[in-house]
């Protein structure tokens, strides 16, 4: 296979080493086969790759893009939902690109909201205090300043749905095997780089 011989070649490999590595040769391409027709390889989602190894032949496993992507978002809903607390289900899913700019003031709003997300994930302190009617978008842009802020920062992030806060707590003052006491939210939200009060 040339490239087995691309291999030895570009490894300076002497006949000895090349016949040490047989076994591994042999494994690489019934996995390379493998995953280059879309079955299972021995690690799920990696494709092999020939390295030399004192002075031998060896196979690794790197992972795909496409297991890369999914790994990091995965690590990225995890980072958000850690400590979150959020109790409308559709607030979830909010995002900058779902938020519909249509009217003038949604459109101001969008683009203070993506503002408050570049002063806070360029290194920026402080509170912002965000007032108006109900069901204008404000828990949304909320949100999506945290979604935001991690894409382009490791700032940790919690979004608080303060009324469910309130009665987790009320709830622990009862129940002694309550995770959420007073001490825990405390202790969670003085952490936290970013903290959403909703
Ligand atoms: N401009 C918008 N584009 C897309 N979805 C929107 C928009 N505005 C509001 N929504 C959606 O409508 C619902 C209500 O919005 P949201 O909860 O953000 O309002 P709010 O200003 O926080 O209201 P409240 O004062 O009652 O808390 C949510 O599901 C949100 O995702
Ligand atoms: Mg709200």
């Amino acid at each position: 296979r040339p490239e087995i011989e691309k291999f030895i070649s570009d490894n300076k490999m002497t006949s000895d080493e090349v016949s040490k590595s047989y076994s591994k040769f042999y494994e690489y391409l019934k996995e390379k086969n493998k995953f280059d027709n879309n079955e299972k390889t021995a690690l799920s989602g990696h494709e092999p790759f020939l390295i030399m190894n004192c002075g031998y032949a060896d196979v690794v496993y790197r992972e795909t893009e496409e297991v890369i992507k999914r790994r990091k978002k995965a690590e990225f809903v995890k980072r958000l939902n850690r400590n979150s607390i959020v109790r409308d289900m559709t607030i979830k899913k909010a995002s900058f690109e779902n938020f519909n700019a249509g009217t003038d003031e949604e459109k101001r709003a969008l683009a203070f909201a993506k503002e408050v997300s570049e002063y806070y994930y360029t290194g920026g302190e402080g509170n912002t205090v965000v007032s108006g009617p109900a069901g204008t978008g404000k828990s949304h842009l909320a949100m999506s300043i945290l979604k935001d802020c991690l894409q382009h920062t490791d700032l940790t992030v919690i979004f608080a749905s303060w009324s469910e806060v309130l009665h987790l707590i009320k709830d622990s003052f009862d129940n002694k095997d309550s995770f959420y006491s007073t001490e825990y939210f405390m202790e969670v939200f003085r952490n936290t780089d970013l903290l959403v009060i909703d």
